[in-house]
């Protein structure tokens, strides 16, 4: 028995030597160690299959071990590579969205005063989905938080667009554009101004159809 005890806490010693392996495992196996080596002595008092059992549990154990390192590795180096490939990826900025933005801005106009609806109604959508991308894109920017400003504005347009009304348009063109300069303020961006476009720069799109 004396001899059980001295094998039984050697064994316990060694597998905590390993850092890894009594992180993961030390509470549970050494419990199910010290259970099914009493109720060995119990059922044999034989110290010899003793020993067999503890060198059985012993290598399980080295063996699970061993798989769960290999297994966590190739976790953590899959997350490593998709991390720089991650970094890697293209992420429109906000000035670039903005560009964009301005860009619908002025066509929207266009189309509206040309009473050209269906295309004023693509622009519309246009705007909401680059006002999406930005609130997708630039979600650390705390500015992105104020895009929600443009919502009134939009919904006036587009109800002014789905009825044809012209001066219903117009004012809620000129509600939006206020609201674009309000943020730009708001934002120590002030001397970024925009307004309704006098000419159209977009010299090879036609607006008006007949
Ligand atoms: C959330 C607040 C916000 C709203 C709303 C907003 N902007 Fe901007 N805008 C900015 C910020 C911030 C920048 C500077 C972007 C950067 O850091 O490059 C900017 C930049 C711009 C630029 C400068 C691009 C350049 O390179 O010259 C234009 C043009 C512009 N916005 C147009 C508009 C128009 C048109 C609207 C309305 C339909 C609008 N913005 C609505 C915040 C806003």
């Amino acid at each position: 028995m004396r001899k059980y005890f001295l094998t039984n806490y050697f064994l316990v010693l060694f597998l905590s030597a390993d850092s890894n392996y009594a992180n993961q495992h030390s509470s549970i196996q050494y419990k199910m160690l010290i259970l099914s080596s009493e109720k060995a002595v119990c059922l044999t008092q034989n110290y010899k299959t003793m020993k067999h059992l503890f060198l059985a549990v012993l290598v399980f154990g080295l063996f699970s071990c061993n798989t769960q390192n290999t297994n966590t590795q190739a976790l953590q180096n899959q997350i490593d590579s998709l991390k720089v490939q991650l970094s890697k990826v293209y992420k429109p900025g906000f000035g670039f969205l903005m560009n964009n933005i301005q860009a619908h801005h002025a066509k929207l106009w266009f189309a509206g005063i040309n009473e050209n609806w269906k295309l004023a109604q693509f622009e519309v959508k246009e705007l909401k989905e680059v006002t999406d991308e930005i609130q997708k894109y630039q979600k650390e920017r705390k500015e992105t938080e104020l895009m929600s400003m443009l919502e009134p504005g939009l919904l006036e347009i587009e109800r002014a667009v789905s009825t044809g009304d012209l001066d219903a348009f117009k004012k809620s063109y000129t509600q939006l554009t206020i609201a674009c300069n309000e943020c730009h303020k708001l934002t120590d961006f002030e001397y970024n101004i925009v307004k309704v476009p006098e000419t159209s720069g977009f010299s090879n799109q036609e607006f008006k159809i007949e």
